[in-house]
């Protein structure tokens, strides 16, 4: 078993520092190398739902959106967690297949907001400097700590993803956002993957089928019974995935589901997709 922390940069800002003490377990997908494009993710998230607030007047006077969100695959749940921070009006629905990866973001989510580990911490103008930047995050989003609690935000789901999960997703009720990093290599790639990711990670994580799509395929097909109208799913995906998406949701219309926009990595390749849900 291999326990590592994940190097979270100062550039995360303060969203990200409630997670930054973020537990990864192999084989638990993490993607720790690949931050800067989850933080992307997270990012395309809490863009849509600040602009879908400051298009509505509901939320006068205070614009401070307040989205049921569903991630489908959470692995150590730093996506769910960030979500969580910051949009501190939001509920998160974490779902994986894999038992320890529940578990781990469930510890995660339990974990203690900093200073909490003196081994970490181990002098004081450390423990001011993250106290620092805490005060810094509370202050610029505006809100008090205790609306920061993560545990009664978050619920976390044992499933495989599937046709049926519908019911037991809308717990909350209908569903604003729904945001993946599922399994999308293609089967043929993966023997073609770095040696620390064959050694360490779980392989079922990453491999997506013979074409990248299958359980993209399985969360697309589910997403018209769990979203809102104009509710959104953004997926991270293989950059031929794209054009494949938007070929196939031509070939569903029944679906109701509109590739809106694809934005590229920091290599500049399409790797996130935005889809909406249109009315019926
Ligand atoms: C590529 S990892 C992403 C993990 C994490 N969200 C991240 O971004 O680092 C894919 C995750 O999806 C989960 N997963 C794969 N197939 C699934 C399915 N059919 N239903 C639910 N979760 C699934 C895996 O267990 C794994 O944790």
């Amino acid at each position: 078993m291999v326990l590592r922390r994940l190097n979270f940069s100062m550039e995360t800002k303060m969203a990200l520092f409630r997670v930054s003490q973020l537990l990864i377990r192999a084989p638990i997908a993490d993607g720790g190398r690949k931050m800067t494009r989850k933080k992307d993710l997270v990012s395309l998230v809490v863009e849509e739902e600040l602009q879908k607030c400051e298009n509505s007047t509901l939320c006068f006077p205070v614009p401070v959106p307040h989205p049921v969100i569903l991630e489908i695959g959470c692995g150590s749940g730093a996506i769910a967690l960030s979500l969580l921070c910051k949009l501190p009006q939001s509920r998160v629905i974490a779902m994986d297949k894999e038992e320890a990866a529940v578990d781990l973001t469930r510890e995660n989510a339990h974990r203690p907001t900093y200073p909490s580990s003196p081994k970490l911490l181990p002098t004081l103008g450390v423990y001011f400097w993250f106290w620092l930047h805490w005060a810094a995050f509370l202050y610029f989003l505006q809100v008090p700590a205790c609306v920061l609690q993560l545990q009664e935000r978050i619920h976390i789901i044992h499933q495989d993803v599937s046709h049926s999960s519908a019911k037991q997703l809308l717990l909350w009720g209908p569903i604003d956002v729904i945001v993946s990093n599922p399994p999308y290599v293609f089967h043929e790639d993966m023997a073609f993957l770095d040696a620390e990711i064959l050694c360490y990670e779980d392989l079922d994580a990453l491999d997506g089928g013979d074409d990248g799509m299958r359980v993209i395929k399985t969360i697309l097909a589910l997403a018209p019974s769990l979203l809102k109208v104009s509710g959104s799913v953004f997926l991270e995906v293989d950059p031929r995935h794209p054009n494949m998406v938007e070929q196939w949701l031509q070939a569903h219309p029944e679906l109701l589901l509109t590739l809106r926009a694809i934005h590229k990595d920091f290599c500049g390749k399409p790797r996130f997709l935005h889809i909406q849900r249109q009315s019926s």
